[in-house]
């Protein structure tokens, strides 16, 4: 099986992901302040013998928030039915997966904001009031009909907040939540334990140093373990701190966990423009990038780091990127 295959390599992590998805909210590291509100909604919820309110879960890909509705449901003991934004095409898609759904359910929808118009609306009485609202047939024989849906909770996930309409946003009356970027420490934490659901151990500054380069992110994190596992299989190794650097550096993931592509962002505002500020189009035309993978993808991590600044006038390096990229 060639390793380069993309689509292979997505379904290998997606496997992966799910092996090492933490099983109980005690393995769920960080995001303290959302589980405190979580454990307070699913608490008086059970008391009360009523499924909790909608839940909206949303921040960068990668940080847990598939992970958190699979925690939700098994801490209320129930079904969750898992769907997406893309994947509702028509209302009646919308309308079969409501009235399949039995007392107590949990839908999750993933990337809720890619929810056409037409579905929110049929959405918004099933969210408030557990109503369902049909049109039956055509013209002027056509005529609505109102089935009462069990009651269930609806888990929304999604990584573009802003592209949710905020009638939908308001009917979200659990709570919206938006995931962290995790410490270094958290991270270091999610590594050993997944190291140790893989039957393996990694020692501390290992860990340390695959939490460093990992965007502050869990889902690159294992990632680059199970990469460092990979290397240290083949070579015979143990998966120690050379392994780690020795296996990042074959995949050209560098010291501060900047790819290819963030390094060659900054090399052209550092080299071919001065450090800018230059506009976002020019970098674009530049390097050869689309100006929204650039603004949504690479721009943020090189943001947080303090690699690169967005000033009224455009894309400006900071000193510490001007100090490690200039030639
Ligand atoms: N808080 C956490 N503790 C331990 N492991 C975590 C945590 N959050 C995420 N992970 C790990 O990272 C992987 C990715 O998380 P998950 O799939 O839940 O992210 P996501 O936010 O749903 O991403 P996307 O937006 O791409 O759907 C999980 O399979 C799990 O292994
Ligand atoms: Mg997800």
């Amino acid at each position: 099986m060639p390793k380069t295959d993309p689509i292979i390599e997505i379904q290998e992590t997606r496997h992966l992901d799910s092996t090492l998805r933490p099983e109980k909210f005690n393995d769920y590291i960080g995001q303290e302040v959302i589980k405190k509100n979580l454990n307070i909604l699913l608490t008086a919820a059970k008391e009360r013998n009523a499924p909790p309110e909608h839940i909206l879960l949303y921040g960068p890909p990668g940080l847990g928030k598939t992970t958190l509705a699979h925690l939700i449901a098994k801490e209320l003991n129930a079904n969750l039915k898992l769907s997406s934004g893309p994947a509702i095409m028509k209302v009646g898609d919308l309308a079969a997966i409501l009235t399949n759904l039995s007392p107590g359910d949990i839908l999750f929808i993933d990337e809720i904001h890619r929810l056409n118009k037409m579905i929110e609306e049929v959405l918004y009485p099933a969210m408030e009031s557990g109503k369902l609202d049909i049109i039956i047939g055509k013209g002027p024989s056509a005529r609505t009909i109102q089935l009462d849906l069990p009651p269930f909770t609806l888990i929304g996930a999604t990584t573009r907040i802003s592209l949710l309409s905020s009638p939908l946003r308001s009917r979200f009356s659990g709570g919206v939540y938006r995931l962290q970027y995790y410490t270094e420490d958290e991270i270091s934490t999610i590594v050993k334990n997944s190291a140790k659901i893989l039957g393996t151990i990694i020692p501390h500054d290992a860990s340390l140093e695959i939490a460093k380069r990992s965007r502050f992110t869990p889902r690159i994190a294992n990632y680059y373990l199970k990469r460092a596992r990979d290397y240290a299989q083949v070579h015979k190794a143990e998966i120690d701190k050379d392994v780690v650097d020795l296996s990042l550096k074959l995949l050209e993931i560098d010291e501060f966990g900047l790819g290819v592509a963030e390094r060659m962002i900054l090399e052209a505002l550092v080299n071919m423009f001065n450090g800018g500020p230059i506009g976002l189009n020019t970098l674009a035309a530049a390097t050869g990038e689309e100006e929204a993978t650039i603004e949504d993808v690479t721009e943020p991590y090189l943001i947080q780091i303090g690699m690169l600044e967005r000033t009224p006038r455009g894309r400006k390096a900071t000193e510490k990127a001007v100090r490690h990229f200039k030639k």
